[in-house]
């Protein structure tokens, strides 16, 4: 028996810095090539903020572009949720930077710190705000600049990263359109095999001054690789069960764009054509938590996602953490 909407999106929107590094430029930077990184992660290029800019600067754009699509005043919104992991300041939070700069003065606002789940995170919680009864207006933010720690001399992490931001308003569902199915979960067994080890309070700056590698992202590829294959793969076939679909079913896939070989691996296993998957990390690379509002607003506007379509999104990030949202748009 399908369950109750409770909460839909009623608007989108992203943005992107001007500033486009391809696999060429990468090549000169380090040891490696457009082909190595074409046919290892299907990225082309991404696009890197200006150094004067936090993430949320690029956070105003895409929330003003949606709460425009969903006819709110920013003085409307009650809760802001911001999904990223290199927020302006350590504290306060980019959900507060975002609020002062779009005049959200009636809101509550904070961070969720779920890396590249962090978008599908904000909706699950959103839905349950707004289930709460406490919440009606609510805009959702998934934004980084995963350029700032990203070792631009390490060629296993810096091709496969870039700078975005998308965003999401939430609000009461008409009965028609709005999240169907929903499932978050995270294991911080796996906490090591992708982390930034400097900074917080393990590692405060002082202490790692002569270990400037710190402030960088830290990887093991292959593993990571393996658990977001199986981990995605998992939550995505438990969301559409629960709902009573199949892969057949969706209009839209949208997966986490951190690699296509990745996306390609669980949309074989979902039963999803080719011609049902969004892919945009050619021209983005991996934005994290930016990279499904991202898809998600360009997939609007871009025509491929029509009223009433039936979309599923998949997340999986460091934690690690990971997410499935089947929803009406
Ligand atoms: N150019 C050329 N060669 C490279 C490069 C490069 N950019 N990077 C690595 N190599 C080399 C390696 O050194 C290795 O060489 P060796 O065999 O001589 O030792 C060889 O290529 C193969 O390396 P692998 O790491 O096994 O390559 P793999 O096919 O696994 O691809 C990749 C690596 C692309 C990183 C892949 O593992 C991946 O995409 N992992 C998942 C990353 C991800 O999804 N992260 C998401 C979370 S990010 C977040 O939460 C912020």
């Amino acid at each position: 028996m399908s369950r109750k909407l409770i909460a839909m999106i009623t608007g989108t929107g992203h943005a992107v810095p001007e500033k486009i590094l391809t696999n060429h430029d990468l090549a000169e930077m380090v040891d490696t090539s457009d082909e190595w990184i074409r046919t290892r992660t299907g990225i082309v290029e991404r696009h890197i903020a200006d150094n004067n800019k936090g993430t949320s600067d690029y956070a105003v754009r895409a929330a003003k572009e949606a709460l425009k699509e969903a006819n709110l005043a920013p003085e409307e919104l009650d809760l802001i949720l911001f999904g990223t992991v290199t927020p302006d300041m350590y504290f306060p939070s980019a959900a507060c930077f975002l609020q002062k700069k779009i005049g959200a003065v009636n809101a509550a606002a904070l961070d969720i710190s779920a890396a590249c789940s962090g978008f599908l995170y904000g909706l699950s919680l959103a839905e349950g705000m707004i289930a709460s009864g406490k919440y009606k207006n609510i805009l959702v933010i998934g934004a980084e600049l995963l350029s700032r720690i990203t070792d631009w001399t390490d060629r296993a992490t810096c091709v496969l990263f870039g700078d975005g931001a998308g965003a999401a308003v939430v609000q009461p569902s008409d009965g028609e359109k709005g999240i169907i199915g929903s499932y978050i979960k995270s294991d911080g067994r796996l906490w090591n095999l992708l982390n930034m080890p400097g900074g917080g309070s393990l590692l405060p700056p002082a202490q790692a001054k002569d270990n400037p590698k710190a402030f960088y992202v830290k990887m093991e590829g292959r593993e990571v690789f393996r658990h977001a294959v199986t981990l995605m793969g998992d939550a995505a076939s438990r969301v559409l069960k629960e709902a009573g679909f199949t892969g057949g079913d969706l209009d839209l896939f949208i997966p986490h764009q951190a690699n296509l070989r990745i996306i390609q691996a669980i949309a074989k296993r979902l039963n999803i054509p080719d011609e049902k998957v969004y892919v945009n990390l050619d021209r983005y690379g991996n934005t994290s938590a930016a990279s499904i509002p991202i898809a998600l607003n360009e997939a609007r506007k871009n025509g491929r996602i029509k009223p009433g379509n039936l979309i599923l999104a998949v997340a999986f990030g460091a934690g690690f953490t990971w997410s499935a949202i089947l929803f009406r748009i």
